[in-house]
């Protein structure tokens, strides 16, 4: 189930932030999105679970294909919120409950979980991510590295067959970092897409599968991780080598 984006165009008012994106990404690939700030990635990360509605284009996402020329249809799009999770990067997480309780709610209520099942895959999701000490506790009694661990815990939850990171390591110091890193790179290899946004070239170089570079709202290079060896641009080799 690849993620296709075709002539995109996105605004905000009279703002252009993306023109003409066409994007390709197989299934099961780490796809990173590089350039400097104002290129443009978040908003084309948000595109990607319509937390941004383009003004023309389609996309296709996790089975379901947008035409942004239509208003689209409610359902597809609650169907493609559940299918396409994301980890933001003040990680979003509830404050007034404990992580676990984090990590309960949205599969219990929009999934329709039972209690038990959802607790099954919360243990699991602990365990896999280094969390079961801290299930009790509150967010803001949680280091940075922790409440990200907690805010892809709580992603991982709904089982997204997309997973989608802003600046997951921004604001982390290199060892979290190195720990964010080894999730995602772990997480490639359960099949799951993921698409990251980061502004730290050493973290694309060590998750990505594919890399897209941006600026002022166009993509100017994509391709497999080997483009970070050989650039076929000036502009992405000028940005690799800052
Ligand atoms: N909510 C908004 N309203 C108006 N303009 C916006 C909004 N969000 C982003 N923009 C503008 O759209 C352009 C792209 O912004 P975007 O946040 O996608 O860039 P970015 O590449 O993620 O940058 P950064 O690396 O700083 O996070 C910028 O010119 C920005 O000012
Ligand atoms: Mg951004």
């Amino acid at each position: 189930m690849s993620i296709q984006l075709n002539s995109i165009n996105c605004f905000y008012g009279v703002h252009q932030a993306l023109f003409d994106i066409q994007l390709n990404c197989p299934a099961g690939e780490t796809l990173v999105l590089l350039g400097p700030s104002g290129a443009g990635k978040s908003s084309l990360l948000r595109v990607l679970n319509l937390l941004e509605m383009p003004r023309s284009g389609t996309l296709q996402i996790a089975g379901n294909t947008f035409d942004f020329t239509r208003k689209p249809d409610e359902k597809a799009v609650r169907e493609l919120r559940q299918n396409v999770g994301m980890v933001f990067q003040q990680y979003n997480l509830w404050p007034h409950r404990t992580v676990l309780d984090n990590l309960l709610e949205a599969p219990i209520r929009v999934l329709g979980l039972t209690k038990d099942v959802a607790m099954q895959r919360a243990q699991k999701l602990l365990t896999r991510l280094r969390l079961t000490d801290y299930a009790d506790r509150f967010p803001l009694h949680l280091s940075g590295g922790q409440q990200q661990r907690v805010a892809i815990a709580r992603a991982l939850m709904m089982e997204p067959q997309v997973l989608l990171f802003d600046e997951p390591t921004a604001a982390l110091d290199p060892e979290i970092t190195a720990q964010i890193v080894s999730i995602i790179r772990e997480l490639a290899g359960t099949g799951i897409t993921q698409v990251i946004v980061t502004h730290e070239v050493e973290v694309a170089r060590k998750t990505a599968s594919r890399v897209v570079y941006m600026e002022n709202g166009r993509i100017v290079e994509q391709g497999d991780a080997s483009i970070f060896a050989q650039p076929q641009t000036k502009e992405f080799a000028s940005y690799l080598s800052h």
